[in-house]
């Protein structure tokens, strides 16, 4: 998948951002029709400043990019009801123009809405490709009957949230058609070859519309679902795989975050096992919050952190100078790919950095870059997730290729914003063909909007771990089922204690 699909709250759009979006839009959203008061025939135009008045304190973009540039956006708002929910609104959709048909706006919409138990999803439109995106995204038809019962609500939360719809916008919902006359005069002269494009694959319910008129288009979470076949599944999860990313950095590791608690006790273990003594030098890949970086510093080591998050570690990388802490070094980096000429007496990889992916190759890039910075002799501990221990305490199995429901019914938690116990039975679903294991995770907390994102991950048996190990040249020490900050027992492998499987390697000479 050449995209690349991120969020950014509108509080951080800066001006250049607005920019981009702005000409996009002005590129790519549509031409005035003859019946527009104004610019017959020319594409309608949207400044940088006008795109800023249109965001709300709590909407968020959703960008697909491509090497770079912004190819497609979403702005997403969310209000709550009392009594029903949350009702989420695209207010805009634009999609580069070479960049259409290749499901990007339908993996927009996804990678905003997810597995989200809103009340309901939707957005205005004249593009008949919207409404089908929107309706694969959430896997629920758009029907004039269903939306026609929500109305006046509808109505209200779009007169609040967006700048198209007034007191006196006159919304016309029949049985058979849903649309709303938002006077936005665009040129309709595709719309015939759009909508016989669009309906070839499922029943068109939504009616037809006149120029200066859009479709009304929602979907609601108590409608039956779609089944999408595995692949739509697996490509829309896999599009939005950047979600880990998001959820890593929407993870804050806190008091609460019992599993790194025990830092002093792993540092100096990582110091016994790995034979270090002050001056030598350590790289920690996926060093989240920089915990083990400090504590190894505080005992004369030089200590490079590297992780994706770079908010993770800017508070511990404050504390380092205020404590006068020195051999401190911080890279915003991905451990995949992260190159330095200098090799390292040992290198660290703890607590699941290893595993954070779905698809495997690219854990295995995240071990051969902990392997090609060691110094021959180096030592690499790595910590992964015991899969044994996992699925012995599983109570969800399923197949996504035979049963990819069974992913709408897995229950959400708030496990990565709280407790971080990632091995909650009630929250987890093991795909038995793939062995990849799933979680929904909600985020409520913070500056940006709430969310809710399957997460994915790769947890390993002793034997497999180890065999990855040698495969990228390594001489595997010893391998221990551990539990955190108790890493000198080797517990057996389905001990509900044993949560990780620590893994101490060393690069021969
Ligand atoms: C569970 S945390 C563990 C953090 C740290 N090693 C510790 O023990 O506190 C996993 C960390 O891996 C980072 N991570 C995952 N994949 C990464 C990648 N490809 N590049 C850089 N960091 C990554 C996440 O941002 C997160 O901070």
């Amino acid at each position: 998948m050449p995209y690349d699909f991120t969020f950014v709250p509108s509080s951080l759009a800066n001006d250049a951002l607005l920019q981009e979006l702005a000409a996009l839009y002005s590129a790519h959203y549509g031409i005035w029709s003859a019946k527009a008061s104004r610019n017959a025939g020319k594409p309608v135009q949207l400044s940088p400043n006008r795109l800023r008045t249109w965001l709300t304190n709590d909407s968020k973009i959703a960008l697909a990019k491509m090497d770079g540039q912004v190819v497609g956006y979403a702005i997403a708002v969310q209000k709550k009801l009392k009594g029903f929910g949350v009702i989420s609104w695209v207010t805009q959709l634009v999609i580069h123009k070479e960049h259409r048909k290749r499901d990007v706006g339908k993996t927009l919409l996804f990678s905003i809405w997810g597995f989200s138990d809103h009340f309901a999803w939707g957005l205005v439109t004249a593009n008949p490709y919207a409404i089908r995106a929107l309706e694969k995204a959430t896997r629920r038809r758009c029907t004039p009957e269903r939306i026609r019962r929500h109305k006046r609500k509808l109505k209200t939360v779009g007169i609040e949230q967006t700048t198209y719809i007034k007191d006196a916008t006159v919304v016309d919902i029949t049985p058979a058609r849903s649309c709303i006359d938002t006077e936005f005069f665009l040129d309709h002269s595709q719309l015939a070859t759009k909508l016989e494009n669009a309906t070839t694959t499922a029943p068109w319910l939504m009616g037809l519309i006149d120029e200066g008129w859009e479709w009304l288009a929602f979907t609601f979470h108590d409608q039956p679902e779609i089944v999408l076949s595995s692949q739509e599944i697996e490509r829309m999860i896999r599009a939005s795989d950047q979600v880990t990313r998001q959820a890593y950095s929407r993870m804050r590791v806190n008091g609460s975050h019992r599993w790194a608690r025990h830092t002093p006790e792993e540092a100096r273990l990582i110091v016994e096992c790995c034979g270090l003594s002050a001056g030598q030098s350590v790289l920690d890949l996926g060093c989240g919050t920089g915990r083990h970086v400090l504590a190894l510093a505080s005992m004369g080591l030089q200590v490079t952190g590297v992780d994706y998050v770079q908010d993770a570690f800017e508070a511990t990388r404050a504390e380092a100078i205020r404590l006068n802490i020195n051999g401190v070094r911080f890279v915003e980096g991905d451990a995949r790919s992260f190159v330095t000429d200098e090799l390292f007496d040992a290198v660290i990889c703890l607590y699941d950095v290893i595993g954070s992916y779905a698809d495997q190759d690219q854990n295995i890039l995240i071990l051969r870059n902990c392997a090609r910075h060691l110094k021959p002799g180096g030592h690499l501990l790595i910590s992964v997730m015991n899969f044994e221990m996992t699925q012995d305490r599983a109570k969800h199995f399923f197949s996504l290729e035979k049963d990819p429901k069974a992913l709408s019914d897995l229950r959400p938690s708030t496990i990565m914003e709280t407790t971080g116990n990632v091995f909650d039975p009630e929250f987890y679903l093991i795909d038995s063909d793939t062995e990849i294991v799933y979680r929904k995770e909600q985020f409520k907390e913070g500056d940006q909007l709430p969310a809710e994102m399957v997460v994915r991950d790769r947890r390993y048996r002793r034997e497999e771990i180890e065999r990855r190990c040698k495969e990228e040249g390594l001489d595997v020490e010893w391998s221990r089922f551990v539990q955190t900050g108790h890493w000198e027992n080797d517990l057996g492998s389905t001990d509900p204690r044993a949560k990780e499987i620590l893994v101490l390697c060393t690069r021969p000479k």
